[in-house]
């Protein structure tokens, strides 16, 4: 098969680079820092008491637990409790739309039960506790968004929302804005391709402009942490096309520092970026957390991941405690969510929290919108069932765009020579290439001059791309969260869209039962093979539970960074 897609070029990947390789980090940090005084990583707020984490420190790591030598390392946590911190404008939603007061109760309650959302307020670690306590409580939940309209959103972001075509806000975006533009800290949880990023980004942009404007020297007002470069890359890409008045920068590793760093001084109001840059950028004093307050964390469970925790501690040590601070995912395991807490609930109080969870929020929810298949196949006949597979879709429509996600960044790069020098159309994304090549391979992806993108799990989470029909799981993922957050790139937004699978009987067993439970509950048709291996769960490999279980039992199962830093295993 060749011919797909219109010029096979191969340039650009070789020569012509738009980037040097990397930026190189000097060698300025490391070195041993010994001293800490009373140190400790507690995010506690303004009280006091950080009581740090005794002694014998030298080894190696700083308080936060980055290890010397990373970025951040040489940040300290600052003392909140001895700085005079300045009320800021953070309730813009004192007075609700007349259409959004004239909803009763009850047609409220029952758009909530249709789209299966739960808004709770204050902390709960499960949606049952959340019920129970709700079902007490007098606290009223505001009324959901439903038009654009019915807030006064300011020009800029409506005419863009106009060109885009939306007609209504996305119950993640209806839901939350009342909330977040009151000012109160939230936890997002709704499906992948709902509309989180705008759900979080328009409030934003809301407060930013409510706030002193930001002179030269200053730092942004709105921080948007997100796990991948990329990812940083398409927030950012967002916010141009929704609020291009607004200063916007995007820090990201990787690429030079040099242009990041000019886009900064220009005084930025809004910043997307992967932790390690951040880092190294306030280490370096090129900018500073000031004037922050207010904070996203894009994929939350995914950033809260052992690979990021240290960093995530730092940089929000960094920024004032009683900031706004939202949390969003389409997935949110149990075992995040303690942490979750802490960065939510200043002081240990949960009085300005809301959670709020689209398709629930105990379970994994993948969208109905793709129909998802699993083929049983052995690891010798992936290979020729992957072209054949590719083949049938082009040959159903020769626009489609198809996405693979591959376990290795190895089996990634042995796979895209074999179908290109099969004659097919393809690009390929991970970790161990250089960022201008990432970028080129999801430009190409995006604008459809490659059809076909290889990738690892580093293009699984937020990455939106148009048109993407199918998403082929040549290896199956090592995290469940992570099969719902690769499927999730397709059937988008409403869109239809197809998920197959490869399952190896031997290989991926103990993945069965939680698969069956994803597919049951998206009403997936669930083939007859994955039920007699259901007993299997558990098994090799610590069986296939979630990434994040064994993340306090200390060990470092990757290095910090993760995928986002370009050296974790992706
Ligand atoms: N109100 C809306 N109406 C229609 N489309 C929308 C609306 N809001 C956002 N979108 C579009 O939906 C698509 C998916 O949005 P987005 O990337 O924010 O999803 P997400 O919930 O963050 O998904 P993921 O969990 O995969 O990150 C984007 O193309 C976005 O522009
Ligand atoms: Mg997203």
């Amino acid at each position: 098969m060749s011919g797909y897609g219109s010029s096979r070029g191969r340039g650009g990947y070789s020569s012509g680079s738009r980037y040097s390789p990397y930026g190189g980090r000097g060698g300025s940090r490391g070195g041993s820092r010994g001293g800490y005084g009373g140190g400790g990583r507690g995010r506690g707020g303004y009280g006091g008491g950080r009581g740090g984490y005794g002694g014998g420190r030298g080894g190696g790591k700083s308080e936060y637990g980055i290890s010397f030598g990373q970025a951040g390392a040489g940040l300290t946590p600052i003392d909140w409790s001895s700085k005079t911190l300045n009320p800021f404008p953070r309730n813009f939603y004192e007075k609700e739309h007349p259409e959004t007061a004239k909803q009763s109760d009850a047609e409220v309650a029952k758009w909530r039960q249709e789209n299966g959302i739960d808004v709770f307020f204050g902390y709960q670690d499960s949606i049952e506790q959340a019920r129970r306590q709700a079902a007490n409580s007098d606290h009223v939940i505001p009324k959901p968004i439903m038009k654009f309209e019915h807030y006064k959103f300011p020009a800029d972001i409506l005419s863009a929302v106009k060109a885009a075509g939306f007609e209504a806000p996305t119950p993640i975006q209806a839901s939350t804005w009342p909330l977040v533009m009151g000012g109160n800290n939230v936890i997002g949880i709704a499906k992948t391709g709902s509309g989180k990023t705008l759900a979080f980004l328009f409030p934003a942009i809301v407060h930013i402009r409510a706030q002193p404007p930001v002179s030269r020297g200053d730092g942004p007002i709105a921080l948007i942490v997100a796990p991948t470069r990329e990812l940083a890359i398409q927030i950012e890409g967002e916010v141009q096309k929704f609020a291009g008045y607004s200063r916007h920068a995007c820090i990201y590793g990787g690429a030079p520092k040099g242009p990041q760093m000019q886009k900064l001084r220009q005084s930025p109001e809004i910043v997307a970026g992967t932790p390690g840059r951040i880092l190294d950028f306030l280490e370096m004093g090129i900018t500073n957390f000031r004037r922050i307050t207010y904070v996203v964390c894009d994929e939350a469970d995914r950033m809260l991941d052992m690979g990021f925790e240290p960093q995530l501690n730092c940089i929000f040590g960094q920024v004032r405690p009683d900031r706004q601070m939202l949390l969003y995912s389409a997935t949110w395991p149990q075992e995040v969510r303690s942490l979750a807490r802490d960065y939510v609930c200043v002081d240990g109080k949960d009085d300005n929290v809301y959670q709020v969870a689209v398709g629930g929020m105990d379970k994994l929810t993948a969208v109905k919108t793709v129909t998802q298949i699993i083929k049983f196949v052995s690891a010798s006949e992936k290979r020729s069932m992957l072209k054949t597979l590719i083949d049938e879709a082009i040959a159903e429509d020769e626009n489609t765009k198809i996405l693979v996600f591959i376990a290795t960044k190895a089996n990634c790069n042995d796979m895209h020579q074999q179908l290109w020098s099969d004659g097919y159309w393809v690009t390929c994304m991970h970790g161990d290439k250089q960022q201008y090549q990432r970028e080129q391979a999801l430009g190409d992806f995006k604008t459809g001059k490659m059809k076909i993108m290889l990738a690892t799990d580093v293009a699984a989470r937020g990455i939106h791309v148009d048109d993407i029909n199918l998403v082929i799981n040549f290896d199956m993922p090592g995290a469940i969260e992570d099969y719902v957050h690769r499927i999730g790139r397709t059937g988008r937004a409403g869109k239809k869209g197809k998920a197959i699978s490869f399952f190896d009987k031997f290989k991926d067993a103990a993945r069965a039962q939680k698969l069956i439970k994803i597919m049951t509950d998206a009403e997936q048709q669930v083939p007859p093979e994955l039920y007699s291996m259901r007993g299997s769960g558990g098994g090799r490999r610590g069986g296939y539970g979630s990434r994040y279980s064994s993340r306090r039992s200390g060990g470092g199962r990757r290095g910090g960074g993760g995928y986002g830093g370009g050296y974790g295993r992706y």
